[in-house]
């Protein structure tokens, strides 16, 4: 009510494309904490980077340091979460960004919501797989030790439900992939959708 959004007046996606010379995509990466999501995002992002396209990544725990600091973990806090991740890849990518999200995004509804948001063709949906064994044995950040010792609620995989994705349109099985190998396939697979015709 009250609000008169504007949307026709601005430039348009297509304008934005042709400065950059390189098509909007929103490469969403999904999978348990400590499965690669970030790691394989950064390794992709760089090679992109010295090909002059213009990228950004959106993470999980960085968002929840600004954009989202008053969200938790619960069902609730999680679609919250997903939902203006959501909306922020949208702005990008209607403005000719390539944007990888690295979030858990744990659930089929959180994953149907953020399609809904940014759109069926615009979104890449990666699956970083790692069975929570694998992650928990890495455990880069100590969360898997900690949750282990009940420390942490909702911990994804534990006391927080993971469904893995029924139909990705990539899996990356990082248990079996080196970082390198894994960016390298999600760059492969990815070209033809980000290159300017
Ligand atoms: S999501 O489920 O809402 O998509 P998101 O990717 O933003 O999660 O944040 C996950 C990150 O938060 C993890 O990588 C981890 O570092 C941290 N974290 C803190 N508490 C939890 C928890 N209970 N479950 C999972 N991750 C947690």
């Amino acid at each position: 009510m009250n609000i008169h959004p504007e949307f026709h007046r601005f430039l348009n996606r297509h304008d934005k494309e042709n400065l950059l010379k390189q098509k909007g995509l929103a490469i969403w990466m999904c999978g348990l904490s400590g499965s690669g999501k970030s790691t394989i995002a950064n390794a992709a992002e760089r090679v992109l980077h010295q090909q002059g396209r213009f990228t950004i990544i959106l993470d999980g725990d960085n968002l929840r340091t600004g954009l989202n600091t008053n969200l938790g973990f619960s069902d609730e806090d999680r679609l919250e979460n997903i939902r203006r991740i959501a909306e922020l890849t949208k702005i990008l990518i209607d403005n000719g960004v390539i944007v990888f999200i690295s979030a858990i995004t744990p659930r089929g509804e959180l994953r149907d919501l953020a399609r809904g948001v940014v759109g069926e063709q615009n979104l890449f949906e990666v699956y970083v797989k790692a069975s929570f064994e694998a992650c928990e044995k890495r455990d880069v950040k100590g969360l898997y030790a900690k949750a282990a010792r009940g420390e942490i609620q909702h911990f994804t995989g534990k006391d927080g439900s993971f469904e893995p994705p029924q139909n990705p349109n990539l899996t990356l099985d990082t248990e079996a992939l080196s970082i390198e190998e894994a960016a390298i396939e999600l760059l492969e697979t990815i070209l033809p959708k980000i290159s300017h015709a």
